[in-house]
């Protein structure tokens, strides 16, 4: 059983998304247990506040650090625990940085996602607590809860048991540098197009060898850099 922890200003979010779909499954199989922990709950502040002015002037508020800190504190185990900070400044997430936080999940057993809003967080929070900065891409969202959903998601499918059939992690895009190749399903005629006769042959290993081909092709148009990144 693991456990994610997502430290946020909105719950509802991160709440909403695992009661659907496969991330739902996963935590009624009792593999992950998530909980949201609001850090608007560890305001001193009788209005709740949880934000202030920027030292030295500048756009946008930030969150206050002792907040922030009660909560991280509030979770048993924090010390031995990763805390992964979502920003834009973070290291670019992708399927290398996740196979390797899965490996890391499958140690420290939980994780603890620091979700920030406004302008930014106080940054002595980052300097002190957390061990992990990833950025989902090059552009910026109001606030690190859908990053910490994509994350998550990325992560326990890499984990034994999420999927229903493991087979789909070794055919999926990325893998081997490749994109998938196209699937098709009934019905065998969509608006006069077919399906691509070999899929209807039966034999397997013309169907792979067409698969493996139309992947390649399909990576040289579509994602050139990750052929030219090939080791
Ligand atoms: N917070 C705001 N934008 C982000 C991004 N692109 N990645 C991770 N966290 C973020």
């Amino acid at each position: 059983m693991y456990n994610f922890y997502y430290l946020t200003l909105f719950p509802a979010i991160i709440n909403d998304y695992f009661s659907e779909s496969i991330m739902k499954r996963s935590v009624e199989n009792d593999i992950l247990q998530i909980h949201t922990v609001d850090i608007r709950d560890f305001s001193n502040n009788k209005h709740n506040r949880v934000d202030d002015y920027p030292y030295g002037g500048g756009a946008g508020m930030i969150m206050q650090a002792p907040p922030i800190i009660k909560a991280i504190k509030s979770i048993e185990n924090h010390q031995i625990t990763p805390i992964i900070f979502l920003t834009p400044s973070g290291i670019p997430f992708n399927v290398e940085e996740c196979k390797k936080l899965a490996l890391k999940l499958k140690q420290s057993k939980q994780f603890i996602f620091l979700c920030g809003h406004y302008e930014g967080i106080d940054q002595r929070v980052i300097d002190r607590y957390v061990t992990d900065e990833y950025s989902i891409g090059d552009y910026v969202l109001t606030g690190g809860e859908l990053p910490a959903l994509v994350m998550s998601d990325s992560i326990m499918r890499q984990i034994g048991g999420v999927l229903g059939n493991s087979d789909s992690l070794k055919e999926e895009s990325f893998e081997n540098d490749l994109l998938e190749y196209p699937q098709y399903t009934r019905p065998n005629i969509v608006e006069q197009m077919s399906v691509p006769e070999v899929l209807l042959s039966g034999n397997h290993a013309k169907i792979k060898e067409w698969r493996k081909k139309k992947a390649v092709e399909l990576t040289k148009i579509k994602r050139p850099d990750l052929i030219k990144i090939k080791k």
